[in-house]
């Protein structure tokens, strides 16, 4: 079997390109200013996946989207670049899945929900409160329209990335580098964060199990940001990170956030009893195990 995977030079990407690959999958994956040595150029602004893929002679049974305008604040006060970064490109895509008759798993975010009731359910009411979420929910039902769909919501996602960009390995690079950081984190938005690899391994088995719709792919870890960086803190004996709860209401974000947010992953383990998750613990350990 074949897959495409658009934004494999992301951090949910790349972790679907090695576990794909693992599974002997033959894949295609694509970066956009991040160039890797398993990745081909691609700009859903400006190129053609038809052309894309004659030029690889690669035609994918599935694709994966993973690429999207992600920074959250930034999307809230661009509102046009936002919907030409994520609408546009995915009704393109939808469209080629549509016509070519090839399966389609949309990598989309709790921010769907407006944060009163969560961690949500798969069937859960949505009501995004930002542009980001509202934007992605556009894509979720342009996705669904095809016979052969997924979309698969998640949340604080973390894992090994070449650039670290994540919340977590991040903050556990400069730990354990020594760098002193002083952060302001919100002590009331929860979520349920999630390893990358986890997602790429689910989504792999759901792809392969022909499954359809709305998966809630989370992790049984259940934190707001403050706890989440004291955690990580936690395995640093001597460290230089100076943490002070704040409300979200003074964090000066200009996209409204979902404060009881994040995903329950009922419906995925009722299919899979026997998965067993990364948790944020068992990733500290994982990438620290030389040091503590
Ligand atoms: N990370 C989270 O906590 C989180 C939470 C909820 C939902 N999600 C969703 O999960 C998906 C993956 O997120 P992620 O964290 O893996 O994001 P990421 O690390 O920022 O990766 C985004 C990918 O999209 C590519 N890309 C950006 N603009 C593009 C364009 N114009 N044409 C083609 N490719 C483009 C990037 O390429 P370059 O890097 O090479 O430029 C990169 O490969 C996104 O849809 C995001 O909305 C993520």
């Amino acid at each position: 079997m074949k897959a495409f995977i658009v934004g494999a030079s992301g951090l949910v990407g790349s972790h679907c390109m090695s576990v794909f690959k693992d599974h002997n999958w033959e894949v295609l994956g694509s970066h956009l200013s991040f160039a890797t040595e398993h990745t081909v150029p691609f700009n859903f602004l400006e190129d053609d996946l038809e052309k894309l893929f004659a030029t690889h002679s690669f035609y994918p049974d599935v694709i994966i989207h993973c690429a999207a305008l992600t920074n959250v604040d930034y999307c809230e006060n661009n509102v046009d670049e936002s919907y030409e970064k994520t609408v546009l490109p995915t009704e393109k895509i939808v469209d080629y899945c549509r016509l070519k008759n090839v399966g389609l798993a949309f990598i989309s975010t709790d921010y769907v929900f407006d944060g009163t009731s969560g961690p949500y359910r798969e069937d859960a009411k949505v009501n995004p409160l930002n542009v980001y979420g509202k934007h992605k929910l556009e894509c979720e039902r342009l996705v669904s329209t095809l016979d052969t769909n997924l979309v698969l919501r998640v949340t604080n996602v973390y894992g090994e990335e070449a650039r670290s960009k994540n919340f977590i390995a991040r903050l556990i690079s400069d730990l354990q580098n020594n760098v002193s950081k002083e952060l302001n984190l919100p002590f009331d938005q929860f979520a349920t964060p999630i390893y990358a690899g986890d997602i790429a391994k689910m989504t792999l088995m759901l792809i392969e199990d022909n499954k359809k719709g709305i998966y809630h792919l989370a992790g049984n870890d259940y934190y707001n940001r403050y706890q989440l960086a004291a955690k990580v803190g936690s395995y640093f004996s001597h460290n230089k990170l100076h943490l002070t709860p704040v409300k979200t209401s003074q964090s000066n974000q200009a996209a409204v956030r979902p404060l009881n947010g994040g995903l329950l992953n009922i419906k995925f383990l009722g299919e899979y009893p026997k998965f067993t998750f990364e948790n944020v613990d068992s990733f500290i350990f994982k990438v620290t195990k030389h040091e503590l």
